[in-house]
This record gives structure tokens, sequence and C-alpha cells, in this order.
């Protein structure tokens, strides 16, 4: 690393950590305030609805749990007990929305999922995901053919233990099977109870058009967070249009920005994508610094996180959108769930967004 860099680095480093003690000094001054907003989360006050009519549903505290990384992706794997403890325990904390996928793993973490939700599999909502072929354990290129879609999906219901799919994406677009295919297959599902409700993964406009036109979406999954703004206007405004709610995973992007990932973090490579994306190298972490400074230094004025203001800031875009932080711990999950607590006001927005509109961000995001 460049002198400059490296001191510039380290600087907003050392202000980091003061500001993420300073966040917990301040949570503390405020706990009995806190545990008063703990308890408001239970009272559905930020309870979100992602679609419309008949095809919608609503989410507790306007925040899910991404469940992937309890297996898969993130480097280090945990132990199952506790990861199935964890899902028990965002149950506990009226979390109702969770997220899996069959390419996760691939298939252990639709199988972890699966058991983790057993004592209260109709009181939630379980999402999926189909979309690849998977040969020798590992992901090996799109497939959406109807053939496969319904083998998948099968296959999925056995691994999640239970006979229908709440809300189940087409995780990317197969450019080889007409996207008026794929939603008539889902159609079918649904039809046939193994599905309640459909949704895309990283689909354009045309694509979400085409497919709504089929069977109503109910959400739109992509990836959207201060680092990864690429859906604001086309994709958005889309959604909007046609009534379908915004889910942004890797919301605070994968852990960049709450200041745990500095330009030393090592991945895992055969267990983590972040090896092979762009914004993680060393130069890009370093790079993009002043935008997690700009984070932590807003934070700090008010007592939240970098990952609290990344959250509340994407909840603030729009009432239909809902994130799914992915956590494996229970002290991260409470800290995202407060930040539904958080509302910026106007001012704020309009001020923050600007000075996190003018940070160049280095690296592409995939
Ligand atoms: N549709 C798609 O193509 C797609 C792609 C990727 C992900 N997803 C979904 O989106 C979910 C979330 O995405 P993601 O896991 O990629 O990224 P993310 O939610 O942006 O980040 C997760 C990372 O942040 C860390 N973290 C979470 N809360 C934290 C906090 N308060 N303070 C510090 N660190 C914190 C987690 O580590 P700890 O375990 O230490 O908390 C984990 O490493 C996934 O679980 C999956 O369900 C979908």
């Amino acid at each position: 690393m460049k002198e400059q860099n490296r001191r510039s680095f380290l600087k907003a480093g050392a202000t980091l950590s003061a500001s993420v003690i300073a966040g917990s000094a301040m949570g503390a001054v405020s706990n009995e305030k806190k545990s008063e907003k703990n308890d408001s989360l239970n009272m559905k006050t930020s309870d979100r609805t992602l679609g419309t009519g008949q095809h919608s549903l609503r989410i507790n505290h306007g925040m899910g749990l991404g469940c992937m990384g309890m297996s898969w992706h993130r480097t280090y794997i945990p132990d199952r007990k506790p990861m199935i403890e964890l899902i028990r325990k965002a149950y506990d904390m009226n979390v109702n929305f969770f997220d899996t996928a069959e390419a996760y793993g691939p298939w252990r973490n639709e199988e972890l999922v699966g058991e983790a939700i057993q004592p209260f599999r109709k009181k939630i909502i379980l999402c999926s995901k189909f979309g690849f072929n998977i040969q020798d354990g590992k992901l090996s290129g799109l497939n959406s053919k109807p053939a496969h879609i319904k083998e998948v999906v099968e296959q999925s219901l056995k691994r999640l233990k239970t006979d229908y799919i709440d809300l189940l994406y087409q995780h990317r677009i197969d450019p080889t099977v007409p996207i008026e295919e794929v939603a008539g297959t889902v159609k079918d599902l649904i039809k046939e109870g193994k599905v309640l409700h459909f949704g895309l993964s990283e689909a354009d406009p045309v694509n979400i058009r085409k497919a709504h036109a089929v069977h109503p979406l109910t959400a739109l999954q992509t990836e959207y967070s201060l680092i990864t703004r690429d859906p604001e206007e086309a994709i958005l405004n889309t959604c909007e249009e046609l009534g379908i709610g915004f889910v942004p995973y890797s919301p605070i992007s994968r852990a960049l920005l709450t200041g745990y990932i500095n330009p030393l973090t090592k991945y895992v490579a055969d267990n983590d994508n972040r090896d092979t994306l762009p914004r993680y190298t060393p130069e890009a972490v370093t790079a993009n610094w002043p935008l997690l400074e700009t984070i932590a230094a807003f934070g700090n004025q008010r007592g939240f996180t970098a990952a609290q203001v990344s959250l509340a800031w994407l909840l603030a875009q729009k009432p239909w959108i809902v994130p799914i932080p992915g956590t494996t711990k229970q002290a991260h999950l409470q800290e995202n769930l407060w930040a539904a607590g958080f509302e910026f006001s106007k001012e704020d927005l309009k001020s923050f967004t600007e000075q996190i509109a003018a940070i160049k961000i280095t690296g592409a995001r995939n």
C-alpha cells in the first residue's frame, strides 16, 4: 500500500473503531429506550409489504434473514447446531422472512433451514430459488428448463421438509429459456399448491415485465447497497410501476459496509466469492475507505453502527424495500433489526445521499 493511502486507511480505521465503540456507548446510554424500541419492533410498526393484493407478503420488521452464509460463501462454515439456534432465535425475535436457495452449499443451506424452521414452518415466509445445474456438488451453468424447475422444486421441498415454498425465485435469467416459459412453469407450481408466490433475481426490466404478464411477481431480489446502486432508476421504477416488492441482497455488501473488512482480510477461496469480486481486493478496499468513513461518521453522531446506517438507508429509499442481511451471529442479527427503528430525517437523507454519491467507487461489483 502506498504510504499516503496507508496513513489515510489507518486514520480511517481509528475513526471507525472509535465510532463503533461510541455507537455501543450511546446504545448503552439509551438502553431503556432501546428496549422499548425492541418491543416496538415486535409491535409490527416497521412491517412492510412486498408485492400487491393477493400476490403480496407481509414482512415483520421490514427485514428478513439471509441464511446463505450459515453454510456457504462466507469463508468459515459454523457448526449446524448454533445456526439452527440462530434461525430459531430470529423467529423468537419476530423475524418471519427467511431466504435460502438450492445453490447455497449447494443443498446444505436448504437442509439447514428446513430443519431449523420445523417448529414454526407454517408461521413464516420461506423463500428459495432455482436456476442452476449442479454437478459433482458444484454449480455448473444456468438451467431454467421447465422440467428442471419442476424437479428442483420437488427436491427443495424434501430438503426444506415442507410441502410448499412461500416465495420461489428464479435465481438468474437463463438466456436459453424464454422467461414466459419459466413464469408459466412457476404458475403451474402455484396451481398445484407447491409454491405460493413468484420472484426473480437479478432480472432486467424487459424480463420483469414479460414474467409479470404471465404471473404477477411478488418480489425482485437483486444486489443493492450504499456501494452498489445499480438498481436505482430503471429497475426500481419498473418495480414501482408494476407493484413488485424489492429485496436487496448483500445489503451491507458482504460485510464491506460494516468496517469488519480491511485490506488485509483473507478469504478462503473455495468457500468465499469475495475472493473473486473486484471490490474486495486490498486496493479497492483501501480506495473505497472514504465511503466507510462517511457512513461511520454519520452513524457516530446518532448512535448507530455503519451496518445499521447502511440498512436504514436502504429502508429509506422506498416503503416496499425489504433487505435480507445475512449473519451467523445473534448480536449482529439484533443490531441489524434495530436499524429498522432508525428513520432518516428528510434533510439527513438528502445530505447523506449527496455525500455518498460524491465518492468515487473503485472496483466493479462482479
Ligand atoms: N439472489 C442472489 O443472487 C443472492 C446473492 C447473494 C446473497 N443472497 C442472499 O442475500 C443474503 C445476504 O447477502 P450476503 O450474505 O451476501 O451479504 P450481506 O448480508 O451484505 O453481508 C453478510 C456479511 O456481513 C456480516 N454482518 C452481518 N451483520 C453484521 C453486523 N451488524 N456487523 C458486522 N458484520 C455483519 C456477516 O458476518 P457475521 O456472520 O459475522 O455477522 C456476513 O459476513 C444471503 O444470505 C442470501 O440469502 C442472494
